[in-house]
């Protein structure tokens, strides 16, 4: 096997050419929640495949109902192990467009108060996080000319819109996904110099509902008054949904909550997390939620139910005096520990149809949904990719969980049987999934060579 070093060499002597190779990908608007950028995707996918070819891999764009996967292998004959590697090239909508500094998908860097950073939509989330993986593949192959395991990369681009897709193109293809682990490049680091390698993972439901009260939209003088207000309905169910604990007050929705073992409470109240600055680097005044929680515990380890957004009647320019025939939100869910996002589905529709007034009918539509994650620190190539993480940034990775939710993580599992590592190399202050998302130049570099390491280091796996 070749020195890691030579292959770090490598990554370094190639920054700029790693760096044109991303900007060209972040110049996809490959937006999956929104059908007009439906070509864009499969570009994204073409090129993700383009330059898996271009160093040896087996690469095929995988149709789905939806947006398609991108599939590639490269398996050395001599490999004791094999990995599945997993990114999404689907990006969250830019908007809102003006708060933008510069064009979403025109990358661009520009210097910042941690050096240089790529700002561009998905620039984090997750363009710049899955090349890391594949840059430090290339280096490998273009040194050593060979990978030190098998790897395989699936790049799903309907992530941000829930993976409609994923479970059938899974029950199709498992033998062919089927590896030793996965491993994920989509979450964040501890802090800009401390590795971190995400251990919990929140799920997620998603959910829109539809409240309608007439058969069109009414003149407000003419009706206002005896006319029941759809939003005005909409609003009240909403305002029900919570306490004034900040409980969610959907029966059972914490029925398989644990409280947090002991020893894991006092691990991260040891981690000295930064509450007030936290919320303040995003504006946030006051905190909100569970009464009584921690930021981390609630974020890390207890569920929620957040309204992403709401509309009906007239909301253009001017003045429009209108009682709507409908309103509707967009409603999510994210989910802990055994939490069955079927059930709490279910428990949420079977409550709002109860608490819905007379006159009012309420539709629902459902957007997907994964269960909460939790991996064992015991497992052996936690330790092997710790070593990795270690060598890079000279200082131990902080064992973390995460609020966000990437649901192929659980049919990872329940699926294909595997376990995940999750590896990412984002900070807090990235913006993702906001205006002027950025990815740290040196996120992009570290996380490059940290990759190499690691999977120097999953060689050895016994
Ligand atoms: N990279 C995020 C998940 C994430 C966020 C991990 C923050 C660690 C910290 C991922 O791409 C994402 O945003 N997922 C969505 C999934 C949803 C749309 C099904 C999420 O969490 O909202």
């Amino acid at each position: 096997m070749a020195d890691v070093n030579d292959v770090l060499a490598r990554i370094d002597a190639q920054l700029d050419k790693s760096l044109e190779r991303l900007f060209a990908f972040l110049s996809i608007p490959s937006i999956s929640t929104d059908s007009a950028y439906k070509a864009d995707c499969h570009r994204a996918a073409e090129w993700a495949v383009n330059e898996l070819s271009a160093i040896g891999f087996e690469a095929r764009v995988a149709d789905t109902k939806g947006h398609p996967m991108v599939v590639a292998h490269r398996k050395p004959a001599n490999a004791q192990r094999h990995v599945l590697f997993y990114g999404h090239y689907d990006v969250q909508p830019p908007d809102p467009l003006d708060l933008w500094q510069t064009p979403p998908f025109e990358p661009r860097v520009e210097d910042g108060p941690r050096g240089k950073r790529i700002v561009a939509r998905g620039s984090s989330d997750d363009k710049g996080q899955l090349l890391t993986f594949i840059e430090a593949a290339r280096a490998w192959i273009e040194v050593a000319g060979e990978l030190p395991v098998a790897v395989t990369v699936l790049l799903e681009g309907e992530e941000e819109s829930g993976s409609p897709s994923l479970k059938p193109f899974f029950d199709a293809n498992k033998a062919e996904l089927k590896a030793d682990l996965a491993l994920v490049c989509d979450t964040n680091q501890w802090n800009a110099d401390t590795p971190a390698i995400t251990t919990r993972l929140r799920g997620l439901v998603g959910e829109q509902i539809t409240v309608t009260t007439a058969s069109r939209d009414l003149h407000s003088g003419m009706y206002g008054g005896p006319a029941l207000n759809p939003i005005r309905v909409l609003s009240s169910l909403i305002a029900s949904l919570h306490d004034a604990d900040g409980r969610v007050t959907v029966p059972g929705f914490y029925d398989s909550v644990s409280e947090l073992p002991e020893a894991t409470a006092a691990q991260w109240r040891g981690l000295g997390f930064d509450e007030k600055g936290f919320l303040g680097e995003a504006g946030l005044k006051t905190e909100a939620g569970e009464r009584g929680r921690s930021v981390l515990e609630k974020i890390w380890a207890r569920p929620t139910l957040e309204v992403n957004g709401i509309w009906g009647g007239y909301t253009g320019e001017g003045f429009k005096t209108v009682i709507p025939a409908n309103a509707s939100a967009k409603i999510s869910f994210r989910l802990v520990g055994k939490q069955d996002p079927v059930a709490l589905r279910a428990a949420f529709r079977d409550y709002l149809r109860q608490k819905l007034p007379e006159g009012a009918s309420i539709e629902f539509h459902e957007h997907g949904s994964g269960p909460a994650i939790e991996l064992s620190a015991e497992s052996p190539a936690l330790a092997l990719a710790a070593s990795g993480l270690r060598e890079e940034w000279g200082k131990e990775p902080i064992l973390m969980g995460s609020g966000g939710s990437i649901p192929i993580v659980g049919a990872f599992r329940s699926e294909l049987g595997m376990d995940t590592l999750m590896i990412g190399f984002a900070l807090d202050d990235d913006r993702i999934h906001s205006p002027n998302e950025k990815y740290e130049l040196s996120s992009f570099h570290k996380g490059t060579r940290s990759w190499a390491r690691i999977l120097g280091h999953l060689a050895q796996w016994a």
